[in-house]
């Protein structure tokens, strides 16, 4: 009886507490639209009009992985980073489901929390409208061998990298984005529990 009251507060902590993993599916590395086509149809979906249908696990695996994942080895990333760095840009998933940090090392989302933030992340209305909402996040600790100007410039060049990476692979995919530098920084700090030297940068809406 006392085991299974135990068990009962146990269950109700976790739905309460405990984070969940997300297991992605292996990203497309081959065939697909070619490099030059995909340059072809590179471009910004009107936010107006920004769709609102589901984007698949498998594309977000592959848009995620070609934003910053590991392409050679334990320490080769898509993206060119400062010194052969580990990515210093956290990027961060926003759902429907809850928000995620994308583990490049090991490819899988890492939940944040629960709750669907979309809404409040962009100052433009129709930011609440995409299906996955990336934040990109510069992170201090990564960055502490600069100063503060230059830890601002690699920043800005690496979401340059991560965010031409994301257009190229949604064209590549059918799939629509668009880059967003107006953001609620303050709301994301709070919502992502961000240390005081990490700097919400941009966001990309993700949709179909
Ligand atoms: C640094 C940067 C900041 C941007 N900020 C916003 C923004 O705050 N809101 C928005 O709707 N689009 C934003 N955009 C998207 C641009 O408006 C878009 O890229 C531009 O109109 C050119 O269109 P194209 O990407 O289709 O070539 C931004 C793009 C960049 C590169």
């Amino acid at each position: 009886m006392l085991l299974r009251r135990f068990a009962i507060i146990l269950l109700m902590s976790c739905i309460t507490y405990c984070y969940a993993d997300v297991t992605l599916p292996a990203p497309q590395k081959k065939d697909g639209m070619g490099l030059f086509d995909s340059l072809k149809k590179r471009a910004s979906t009107p936010g107006g009009g920004f769709p609102t249908a589901m984007v698949s696990d498998d594309e977000l695996s592959s848009v995620l992985w070609a934003a910053s994942g590991l392409n050679r080895g334990k320490n080769g990333w898509t993206v060119p980073m400062a010194s052969g760095k580990p990515p210093y840009i956290r990027l961060y998933v926003a759902s429907e489901n809850g928000t995620f940090l994308y583990e490049w090392e090991g490819h899988y989302l890492r939940e944040i929390n629960k709750q669907d933030i979309r809404s409040d992340i962009g100052k433009q209305n129709f930011t609440k409208r995409a299906p996955y909402i990336f934040i990109f996040v510069s992170d201090g600790d990564s960055l502490e061998d600069y100063d503060a100007q230059k830890a601002n410039d690699f920043s800005q060049i690496a979401v340059g990298a991560m965010s031409q990476n994301v257009y190229l692979a949604a064209a590549a995919l059918k799939l629509s984005t668009r880059y967003i530098n107006s953001i609620n920084a303050e709301f994301i700090r709070q919502s992502l529990q961000l240390p005081e030297n990490s700097k919400p940068i941009g966001i990309m809406l993700l949709g179909k």
